[in-house]
């Protein structure tokens, strides 16, 4: 993967964007993007979360791809390769919120394993919403489960990168994401259809203004972040395996929007059933897997929905925690020169141990906390809401001043096959608009500004 004479390409135009749109889209958009949106007031989150994919969000995925493909390194090789020898904060950052993200995204994913088993044994079928709330509670806080759910999934991670058929996992997602954007599509017309759809669509569609405050902002953004895998140098190693006639500029905006449609209907799914089944759109990150199964079981067929889906939010998460784990492992193979079992096996430790504290914080360590928040919730804050902002800056200013205009102007334009017209206001961007406004944002919510 990492050995610069024999690095591999994304031979097609799909393959890029299939790519792409694959790490995007995962747990993120189904389960963190409804929990958010939910705290944050629905539609003035909304409106900001858009904004941010395309004024943030395009800009940035922009530059990783540039600074990507342009060295053709990973995340720690590509800012030394392009001239930028002191920013490895960058790479520092990279490996701390992707151990971060992959301690807690790795319980959310276990949630989706014990919920496809129950599903498909016919155990998660009830037929009142407080039972599907009691359910969730006696899973997520009983003092084993949810820790051998995050282990077994983390296993498999394990398994998988271990094994180098990350190819495969590929392969079969491409088959399989496709299926899952379909049967949200199914589902988002049946939650169109229940009682209280309007009450939820005016949640999510009708901004509040008064309801944007420094933490709806920030919220936002971090979602943004999140979701579009931005600020670790994950956009940035994909970039780098890019073909040179990949239009990174299409590829960026087709990535966004995709993921973005993605967010929208599992908005769409849930707010509908949150009103209809009196359910609080304020619960946080149990949210979904409180709400989903009910939607389910008034589906005719609802066991098979069910299993379906949750095996299809099982690879979505699975394809995006390879891509995560692979930041750390090439930094321990490059950088701190190990081999890459021993790499994985660090990675897979690591996040065993961080992983297992996150998954016990809904149930016997839910008194642990600092400042007011569990260690799960801290990780989720601390990596969204400050390193990938943080990497977004880095990324932009790197990209907006030190590498050359030729070289941006080279990539966006695939060495002169495309005509792009936006590579000033692109620069513009990168050395202004970005790095300020994330700033400000991020200060903001501190209270300092
Ligand atoms: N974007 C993915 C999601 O929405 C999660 C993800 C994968 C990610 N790789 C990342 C988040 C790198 C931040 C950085 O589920």
């Amino acid at each position: 993967m990492n050995n610069q004479n024999n690095r591999a390409v994304f031979v097609t135009r799909l393959g890029a964007i299939a790519a792409t749109a694959g790490s995007a889209v995962g747990l993120g958009n189904i389960w963190r993007f409804p929990y958010e949106a939910g705290t944050h007031g629905g539609g003035a989150f909304m409106l900001c979360y858009i904004l941010f994919i395309f004024i943030l969000g395009v800009p940035v995925i922009c530059a990783e791809f540039i600074l990507g493909r342009s060295t053709r390194c990973n995340v720690f090789g590509a800012y030394k390769a392009a001239g930028g020898r002191n920013w490895k904060l960058a790479g520092y950052i990279g490996i701390l919120a992707s151990l971060m993200i992959l301690s807690f995204y790795s319980v959310v994913a276990g949630w989706t394993v014990e919920y496809f088993i129950q599903s498909a044994s016919g155990a998660l079928d009830f037929d009142n919403q407080q039972l599907y709330h009691q359910y969730f509670d006696d899973f997520a806080t009983s003092s084993w489960r949810p820790v051998l759910f995050t282990v077994l999934f983390l296993i498999l991670n394990f398994l998988v990168l271990i094994r180098g058929v990350t190819k495969g996992i590929e392969r079969v997602s491409n088959i399989l994401m496709p299926l899952l954007l379909l049967i949200l599509l199914v589902f988002s017309i049946n939650s169109l259809t229940l009682d209280k759809a309007g009450e939820g669509l005016a949640f999510l569609f009708r901004p509040d203004f008064s309801a944007i405050d420094p933490s709806t902002l920030l919220g936002a953004m971090g979602q943004a972040f999140f979701s579009l895998s931005l600020g670790l140098g994950c956009m940035l190693t994909y970039g780098s395996y890019f073909n040179n006639r990949t239009n990174i500029g299409r590829t960026a905006l087709t990535t966004a929007i995709l993921d973005t449609v993605v967010a929208i209907m599992s908005g769409v799914i849930i707010f509908p059933a949150v009103f209809t089944y009196g359910v609080s759109p304020a619960a946080g990150p149990t949210l979904v897997f409180e709400v989903l199964p009910a939607i389910f079981h008034n589906l005719p067929g609802g066991v098979i929905w069910s299993t379906l889906f949750f095996f299809l939010l099982f690879v979505a998460s699975l394809s995006s925690t390879i891509s995560m784990s692979e930041i750390s492992i090439a930094y321990f193979v490059e950088q701190r020169h190990m081999s890459r079992r021993s790499a994985t096996v660090l990675n897979t430790a690591i996040a065993l141990v961080f992983g297992s504290l996150c998954a016990l914080s809904f149930g016997p360590l839910r008194n642990l906390t600092v400042g007011g928040m569990t260690v799960f919730t801290l990780f989720d804050n601390m990596s969204s809401n400050v390193c990938l902002p943080l990497g977004g800056i880095i990324v932009s200013l790197f990209v907006g001043w030190r590498v050359k205009r030729p070289v941006i102007s080279d990539q966006m334009t695939s060495f002169g096959t495309y005509r792009i017209r936006v590579i000033g206001a692109l620069i513009f961007c990168l050395r202004y608009i970005c790095p300020v406004a994330i700033g400000i944002i991020m200060l903001n919510s501190l209270g300092i500004i």
